[in-house]
């Protein structure tokens, strides 16, 4: 019992500063009592219809069991009341089928709206273009240069020395430079990412983006792009159970003013394929 105690002391601690603390909201911004802080251009649209769900969802759980347990025990068995016999009613048949229909259809067709919005539209052509292969166990993260261009990167040219898949004679690609595990987005300007595995299935996911996406080798994802409005230090986490060091899969991510993105990115020297680390010794390059 006390082992018990001794090891769910924090989780009682946290629901014990939640009830009593009048820094609650705070907790709940930052904790996993909550949905984490957003800070996505379409997270405000995804945060609106999860509430709208739970709230629908939570209004209908709690008039559904109260409606129960009110006629199980109105109706309960007593002597010398007999049962009766209900042969149903369609006027009710059709309205509780008719109002879910109506809620789901509301539902579909407006997630449908914001899914089209986030992914099957194109990315804003002034988006910084930001490649992102995952790898047990880490991320390859590839900048454009000065030119603003990424390399092309192409799934079946991916590997161990290439994760991008570049071609090095790329000339969009000859001033990239490229971090392992660090991410650094401008604030209030469209990131476009390019997604893609050198190995296994890994998942792209912030939860302050509200964004995850699938990684699946073989394939370069070019439509998931995002916004940040506020600034901010965050994880990017993987999300697909990849091996086992799929725990330790953790991504430097911050959301930092333009000026100090051109700042912190003008101190990167160019690698035109680079994988591991970032090297602090400059490629050199015919014609520099
Ligand atoms: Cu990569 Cu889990």
């Amino acid at each position: 019992m006390l082992n018990l105690i001794r090891h769910r002391a924090p989780l009682f601690l946290s629901v014990g500063m939640g009830l009593v603390s009048t820094a609650q909201a705070e907790i709940r911004q930052t904790s996993v009592w909550w949905l984490p802080r957003n800070v996505s251009m379409f997270g405000h649209e995804i945060d609106f219809i999860f509430y709208v769900i739970l709230v629908l969802t939570g209004v209908t759980a709690v008039a559904v069991f109260s409606t129960m347990i009110y006629f199980i025990i109105k109706y309960r068995a007593r002597p010398g009341v007999s049962a009766i016999h209900s042969h149903g009613n369609n006027t009710l048949e059709v309205i509780w089928t008719g109002i879910p229909v109506f809620i789901f259809l509301a539902l579909a067709i407006y997630g449908n709206e914001q899914w089209t919005q986030m992914r099957l539209k194109t990315p804003p052509a002034d988006a910084l273009p930001v490649g992102v292969i995952g790898e047990q166990f880490g991320w390859n993260v590839r900048y454009p240069g000065a030119d603003g261009k990424l390399a092309k990167m192409t799934a079946s040219k991916v590997t161990k020395e290439n994760p991008f898949g570049v071609d090095p004679n790329d000339p969009a690609g000859l001033d990239d430079f490229t971090t392992y595990g660090e991410l650094v987005f401008p604030v209030d300007r469209p990131i476009r990412l390019y997604l893609g595995s050198k190995d296994v299935i890994h998942a792209f996911y912030v939860p302050e983006f509200r964004l995850y996406q699938d990684m699946v080798p073989g394939r370069i994802y070019d439509f998931v792009w995002l916004k940040a409005e506020q600034t901010g230090k965050f994880q990017l986490a993987c999300n697909q159970l990849c091996g086992q060091g799929h725990y330790k899969m953790f991504g430097k991510l911050s959301v930092v003013p333009q000026g100090e993105y051109e700042a912190w990115a003008k101190g990167k020297a160019p690698q035109p394929t680079a994988a591991k680390e970032t090297s602090t010794v400059p490629v050199v390059m015919a014609g520099r």
